[in-house]
């Protein structure tokens, strides 16, 4: 499949930092302006709380539909939408897109598909299997059922997103993803050959490898976490309810094969933080909600892996060109810039421990962002 916008030269103020350099305090990354290809923004309060710091980095997000009740209609979408704006109101509002999806029920109309697609509504639809996660469970149950669907999705080139887990009790959590590739992934792309794909939030060494031999059909996000935490994570010192995510992290194997993967060049992997904000009660519960609050520092938190890994001149390519790419379409023309410090100095800005955000609801409502008390050694400028 021919990808309708051509590879974007890379900056020269970005090649500075090829392999095997390293910034030193002071010094800057410019990069042109990025997008998140999966978050979820909520509603109500939540959603007031949260959407700006996704503005502030990113140019457009795909706006995950995992609402309740889920958006399954273009009005619903639609409305959504406003609301995503609104949150933002008219100063902050005019440079940020939100890209709408669908959610995939089984009885959902393909035609609803097309209108919202038509009416520049739509941007993709996700597919979550029923009982995977957050508000999954009017997901899908059995893919066959959704067969005119995905043929309709395949014609009209709307995007199918995936969350790629079985639900089968039987499978061990740690091994679902890999058994959703060889159970439904791979019979999903043989089947709608025309169809494009993304297996969001990849957590596997098997996942990285699939797609890069897959062709252009298929392409993945991968987050900031499963960049930095593997599963000893979630029990280091106790247990650890902000590193508690769904799919969730892995070995370090595999911790280190998305690693290669997001840093590789290859423009099937791409920026998608799911950054899923919940209230720290949530969370920290005898039965804690999965989803971790990166979207405050997410470039710097990707922006500190691509500097490890020797590969801030590929930081660009995966955070702002990859994506636009394969979604057919253009890169942002804006920039950000980026600026080191030394984390370990003294006056090192840090992540903070919570963040108490307002709610017009009057609750309080308390995150804890994802590298909490952590000096990171990026900085974006405002
Ligand atoms: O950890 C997660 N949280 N994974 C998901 O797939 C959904 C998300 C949420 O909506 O909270
Ligand atoms: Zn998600």
């Amino acid at each position: 499949m021919a990808h309708p916008v051509p590879a974007q030269p890379t900056r020269a103020n970005s090649v500075a930092f090829g392999p095997g350099t390293s910034a030193s305090p002071g010094q800057q990354l410019h990069l042109r302006r990025p997008d998140d290809w999966h978050v979820h923004l909520r509603d109500g309060a939540m959603l007031q709380a949260v959407v700006a710091a996704t503005a502030r980095q990113f140019a457009r997000a795909i706006v995950m539909p995992n609402l309740t009740p889920p958006v399954t209609t273009v009005a619903a979408a639609a409305a959504y939408r406003q609301r995503i704006l609104a949150a933002l109101g008219p100063e902050t509002d005019q440079g940020f897109h939100p890209l709408m999806t669908a959610y995939l029920s089984e009885t959902l109309d393909p035609g609803e598909l097309v209108r919202g697609q038509a009416e520049g509504v739509f941007t993709a639809a996700k597919l979550y299997p029923a009982g995977a996660t957050t508000n999954s469970a009017a997901g899908v149950r059995d893919l066959a059922a959704i067969g005119p669907v995905l043929e309709t999705m395949e014609r009209i080139g709307l995007p199918l997103l995936v969350h790629g887990e079985v639900t089968d009790p039987e499978v061990d959590i740690f091994d679902r993803e890999a058994v959703f590739i060889e159970r439904h992934l791979q019979p999903l792309l043989a089947r709608y050959p025309g169809l494009k794909v993304v297996f969001e939030h990849i957590t596997t060494a098997e996942a990285a490898t699939f797609v890069a031999e897959t062709g252009p059909q298929l392409a993945a996000t991968i987050t900031p976490h499963h960049l930095h935490i593997n599963r000893n994570s979630l029990f280091a010192g106790g247990l650890r309810p902000d590193f508690y995510c769904l799919p969730i992290a892995k070995r370090e194997r595999h911790r280190l094969a998305l690693r290669r993967a997001a840093t590789s060049g290859d423009p099937s992997f791409f920026l998608g933080t799911d950054s899923a904000p919940h209230r720290r009660q949530a969370k920290e519960a005898s039965c804690g909600c999965a989803g971790i609050y990166n979207a405050p520092f997410a470039i710097e938190s990707y922006a500190a892996v691509f500097e490890q890994e020797g590969a801030l001149d590929k930081l660009e390519a995966f955070a702002s060109d990859h994506g636009p790419r394969f979604y057919g379409l253009p890169p942002n023309r804006d920039t950000i810039t980026l600026e080191r410090q030394d984390p370990a100095s003294e006056d090192a800005k840090t992540v903070p421990l919570t963040l108490e955000l307002d709610s017009e609801a009057g609750a309080p409502l308390t995150l804890v962002p994802f590298h909490a008390g952590e000096a990171l050694p990026w900085r974006l400028l405002a």
